[in-house]
């Protein structure tokens, strides 16, 4: 059956926000504060989506700690993308038996993308008794009536009904930082990329309206936000689920138009729907950074097939030469699969090769997990770990020896940067990023945060650059 949109009613979420003054009468009848954990695993997106959570849980009186020994309340928001991520999950969420042990009456929330598939929902059911609550990614907008529910019954929950998706605007927010902000514009994925469990555990594309995205982004400048990250798995088919004719391009160029100085980003782009009117938007639009993550997953044809990428290595080439050819400061980064099911030491060396050709600044590689329910996991897969690992290892080098040159190049030039946060190390006190998002230590006052300055680059290594702020006459 086609998809249908779904937008939740602002008489729904209003009624959220009722449980959520009943929840606080609730835990706060002793009159002390409660305190609330949520640690997250995963993406930007379910770092977004944990600035939502917060934010309910504000409204419900909850205030905040790290110490799981002493939350009231622990909600865990999970990834499912590999098996690594997973396990994590599972060895934190069983150590939790302690701090429930010494805090008798902590509630324990499970919720993301890992306990949407049914074969997870059903082992914490069968093997976490520590945890109390379970939803999925679909059921965090009514998660007051979810906590109320089970304040109110003590019995456990399990909220994870299969769905396309939905989408909820007004849900509070609480966010981590005062400088640089997540905006989801879209959530969802369509392009079943074999190998991945992402439009299995989040549903269809959908998009948000062009105009709440905006006055979003207006409220976060008004805020004195810096830096606004545009979300989703694949920002090229924005709109395409909406009765407007606003593209991404369009999008960025609307954001562009508010005034005040700031930076906008996004993330992801897919190779095969990236235009050259993206790219010309970029240029075109000054707060826009010239960043690029374009995840290219193979260099090998036969591979990218198999995974269903809708792309090959040549076509992927071009794109990439088309977006330097509007942006010669682009900074492009990737992610890469290796050891997909039946991945040859040519598949390989093809990737490799592009790798060569395309000069990353920087790639974040992974080993293929097998993911329950998707095409590839049925593919047979002659190649053992440690072949795999082999290849991994070959890769990191590659990247590693590419990201440190390409930063050496920047040594005895002035970049601008925005100043977004403190390392807690004597000599290089704060960190940064350039228009293009590659990290900066610099030593400086406080006073810098949150400024855009220029800096003088003195040293580099793989992972970053090093400055020093160059005073302002
Ligand atoms: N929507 C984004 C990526 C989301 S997942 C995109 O299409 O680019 C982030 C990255 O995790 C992917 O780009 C991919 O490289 C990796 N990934 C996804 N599924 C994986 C799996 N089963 N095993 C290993 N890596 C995987
Ligand atoms: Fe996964 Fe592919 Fe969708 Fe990215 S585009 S989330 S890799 S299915
Ligand atoms: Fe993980 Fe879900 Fe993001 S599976 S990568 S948290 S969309």
């Amino acid at each position: 059956m086609a998809y249908v949109r779904k937008e939740i009613g602002v008489g729904d979420i209003k009624r959220q926000e009722e449980y959520c003054a009943e929840v606080f009468d609730r835990i706060t009848a002793n009159g002390a504060r409660p305190l609330a954990m949520v640690d997250t695993y995963g993406c930007q997106q379910n770092e977004a989506d944990s600035e939502k959570i917060r934010g309910y849980l504000a409204e419900m009186g909850y205030g905040f700690t790290q110490d799981e020994f002493r939350a009231d309340l622990i909600v865990v928001n999970t990834c499912a993308v590999r098996e690594h991520a997973e396990m994590r999950v599972l060895g934190n969420v069983g150590q939790l038996n302690h701090s429930k042990k010494a805090k008798p009456g902590q509630i324990v929330a499970v919720c993301g993308c890992m306990v949407q598939q049914p074969h997870m929902a059903e082992k914490i059911r069968r093997s976490y008794p520590v945890v109390d609550m379970v939803f999925g990614p679909h059921e965090l907008w009514r998660l007051p009536e979810l906590m109320l529910r089970y304040l109110e019954k003590g019995k456990r929950v399990f909220e994870t009904t299969q769905s396309d998706g939905t989408v909820a605007e007004g849900i509070p927010q609480k966010r981590d930082g005062s400088i640089k902000a997540w905006l989801s514009i879209m959530y969802g994925c369509n392009n079943f990329c074999t190998y991945c469990i992402v439009p299995y555990v989040r549903g269809r594309e959908r998009s948000r309206r062009p105009e709440d995205i905006v006055a979003e982004a207006r409220e976060l400048v008004a805020a004195g936000y810096k830096e606004i990250t545009l979300l989703g798995q694949n920002v090229n088919s924005y709109g395409k689920d909406l009765d407007t004719d606003v593209s991404f391009a369009d999008l960025i160029a609307m954001i562009n138009d508010i005034p005040g100085e700031f930076l906008i980003r996004f993330m992801t782009s897919h190779p095969k729907d990236a235009t050259e009117e993206l790219f010309r938007t970029m240029a075109e639009c000054e707060k826009c950074a010239h960043q690029l993550h374009l995840p290219v997953q193979s260099g090998s044809d036969r591979i990218l097939k198999a995974m269903n990428r809708h792309y090959d290595s040549e076509k992927y080439l071009q794109k990439v030469e088309l977006a330097r050819s509007y942006m010669p400061d682009l900074v492009l980064t990737t992610d890469i699969i290796v050891g997909f099911p039946n991945e040859t030491e040519e598949d390989f060396e093809e990737t490799l090769r592009l790798c060569e050709k395309v000069r990353y600044d920087a790639m974040f590689t992974f080993i293929y997990s097998k993911r329950v329910g998707t095409p590839a996991a049925e593919m047979p897969d002659p190649y053992s770990r440690e072949d795999k690992q082999k290849h991994f290892d070959r890769l990191l080098d590659v990247a590693n020896r590419i990201s440190a040159e390409k930063h050496r190049e920047y040594e005895g030039k002035t970049v601008r940067v925005l100043v977004d946060g403190e390392t807690g190390k004597e000599q290089y006190n704060l960190s940064s990023r350039t228009n293009g998002g590659r990290l900066v230590h610099l030593k400086g006052s406080k006073e810098l945060l949150g400024r855009f300055i220029n800096v003088k680059i003195t040293g580099s290594n793989t992972w970053a650059l090093y400055g020093e702020p160059e005073t302002e006459d």
